[in-house]
């Protein structure tokens, strides 16, 4: 099969490589009819992480169901199915607990599995023609009739449209309140997008790109540029001098300054990085009583 093949720092190519087929007897074979690049894969595409060498990339998964495994109950030859980035085994103490982002079973030696990432276990990932599914019936979010239609809509499920509302849940958006996102790459849209469903007021989107604040114009927001102006003050402005409710911090790792240099923090920092931001929020999760709400 064809598939996207991470060959170094800034080299992706197009290869030929073995198909992906059915492992285990809980594997379901999917032939991917349209996946996503995320900004997750620039961390990988740009050097910031040790992914090893050939391996298939592709996180952001949609397609059809080709073959199912003999132990594969619920998932049939023929759904169209979009495949949210976890792997998740979804009978770990973790998995019970709904920390399916932190399943124990399917990558050991850490918490959490994913298609086609760095340290997120040996999984191949679904820019390809065929991607291999684990515990398929616990991973395959089976669609409705209007799937093939509305595919370019579902495939938001995999992982941009659930991270988007993720940061209005911690920042505890609710109905009424005016909301400022920072970053409009898509992370950000969903977010700005999330919170208006919730209610809010007023969604103000802050970013230096014209063309995404133009896309978050599109869905109902306010674009604020920093090029015309301190954010801040335009919030302020916008907001009666009150500022804004509740805030989406959507930019992630790769901030620029307000001009669109970026911050200290370059591409060539050693790689694994990653990793230990990784092992710090857990352990921040599991040390805060409250939760993500509670007391810091
Ligand atoms: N499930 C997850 O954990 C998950 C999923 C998807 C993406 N991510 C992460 O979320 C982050 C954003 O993802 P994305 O795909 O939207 O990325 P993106 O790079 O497309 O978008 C980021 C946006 O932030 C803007 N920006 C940069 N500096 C800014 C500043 N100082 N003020 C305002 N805006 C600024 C950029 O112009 C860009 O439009 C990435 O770090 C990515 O790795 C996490
Ligand atoms: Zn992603
Ligand atoms: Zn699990």
């Amino acid at each position: 099969m064809k598939a996207v093949v991470y060959r170094g720092s800034k080299d992706v190519r197009v290869e030929d490589v073995p198909d992906a087929r059915i492992e285990r007897p809980t594997d379901v074979l999917v032939r991917v009819t349209t996946t996503n690049i995320c900004g997750s894969d620039l961390h990988m595409y740009e050097g910031r992480t040790d992914v090893e060498e050939g391996k298939v990339l592709g996180h952001e998964n949609l397609g059809e169901v080709i073959e199912v495994g003999p132990a594969v109950d619920r998932v049939k030859v023929g759904d169209r199915v979009c495949l949210p980035f976890n792997i998740a085994c979804g009978f770990c103490k973790n998995c019970e607990r709904g920390f399916t982002a932190f399943c124990l079973s399917v990558n050991p030696g850490f918490a959490g599995g994913a298609y086609g990432y760095a340290d997120m276990g040996p999984y191949s990932g679904g820019q390809a023609e065929l991607l291999r599914v684990p515990y398929g019936d616990f991973n395959c979010l089976r669609l409705p009739p209007d799937a093939e239609e509305k595919e370019n809509d579902y495939v938001m499920l995999a992982d941009i449209w659930p991270t988007g509302h993720h940061a209005t849940q911690l920042a505890g958006v609710a109905p009424g309140d005016s909301v400022v996102v920072y970053g409009a790459g898509p992370v950000g849209l969903m977010a700005a997008y999330s919170a208006q469903l919730i209610g809010a007021s007023k969604v103000m989107v802050v970013d230096h790109q014209s063309d995404r604040l133009a896309l978050a114009e599109k869905i109902g927001a306010i674009p604020v540029d920093p090029r015309k102006g301190s954010p801040v003050e335009q919030v302020m402005e916008l907001t009666g001098g009150e500022g804004a409710d509740k805030g989406c911090e959507c930019v992630g790792w790769q901030g620029a300054r307000p001009a669109g240099r970026r911050a200290p923090r370059a591409d060539h920092e050693r790689p694994r990085r990653l990793r230990p931001c990784h092992r710090r929020d857990r352990r921040r999760r599991g040390l805060r009583p409250g939760g993500p709400e509670g007391p810091r």
